[in-house]
């Protein structure tokens, strides 16, 4: 067994918290605490959330969407494929260092997306991103934790709380949609979403996509006007 090799770490902005670079032979890992955000082995969830919520929104004139965070560019790469020559994804991305490992070891992971000309990184805070937008997406993925819960800093609770869903409701367009990653279901965040004034559908995905492997959910919840 080859043993995991630390590449680099860089601190989480105002958290205290470390996020963690290991590579062991081809495979790569991303842990904050110890506990693993994201894996190179399965991306087939992290496709997945760009590919369902795409379906929907890609047809339109100029399709605008906002991918939070970029982990290893799956899930921007998958949003890219869907989208025609005049789509636009602005990827947020909290920690700096997440943006380089793109551009340095992991940039082959998912076929160097950041070099594609339709894409630009902001490397923040999503939520601000959020704040500060209004009707300004068709499409916006949340793929920050592990589910609907802050895990790689306790700000992102906003994220998935009424004022953060009310805020990803402001920043989309009319039928746009909020697509949000987990690892498990989570009945009471589904509720949120509706009150929030959403239409959800949550959708149970393979983490290697056709290859199988666990289970993990994709809630799609559409903002109606
Ligand atoms: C699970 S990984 C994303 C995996 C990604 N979907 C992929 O395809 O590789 C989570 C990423 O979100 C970033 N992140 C966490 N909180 C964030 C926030 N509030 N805003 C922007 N990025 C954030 C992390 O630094 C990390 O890069």
């Amino acid at each position: 067994m080859i043993p995991w090799e630390l590449l680099d770490s860089a601190q989480v902005p105002e958290s205290g918290k470390e996020l963690r670079l290991y590579q062991r032979g081809g495979e790569f890992s991303i842990r904050v605490d110890g506990r693993e955000l994201m894996n190179s082995r399965a991306h087939g969830s992290e496709d997945a959330l760009a590919e369902l919520a795409c379906l929907t929104i890609a047809h339109r004139p100029c399709p605008r969407v906002l991918i939070g965070g970029l982990g290893m560019g799956y899930t921007t790469a998958a949003a890219l494929h869907r989208l025609g020559a005049d789509g636009q994804v602005v990827v947020a991305e909290l920690v700096p260092a997440v943006v380089a490992w793109n551009r340095g070891p992991l940039a082959d992971l998912a076929v160097r997306p950041l070099q594609d000309a339709r894409v630009t990184v902001r490397e923040a805070d999503v939520a601000r991103i959020l704040q500060a937008e209004q009707r300004a997406y068709d499409a916006v993925l949340l793929d920050v934790d592990n589910g609907p819960a802050g895990l790689t800093w306790k700000g992102n609770d906003w994220l998935y709380a009424r004022a953060g869903l009310e805020a990803a409701y402001a920043a989309l367009r009319t039928a746009g949609v909020l697509a949000v990653w987990s690892a498990s279901p989570d009945r009471a965040f589904a509720r949120r979403l509706r009150r929030a004034g959403f239409e959800v559908t949550e959708i149970s995905v393979r983490a290697r996509g056709p290859r199988g492997g666990g289970r993990h959910i994709i809630w799609l919840a559409i903002r109606m006007s």
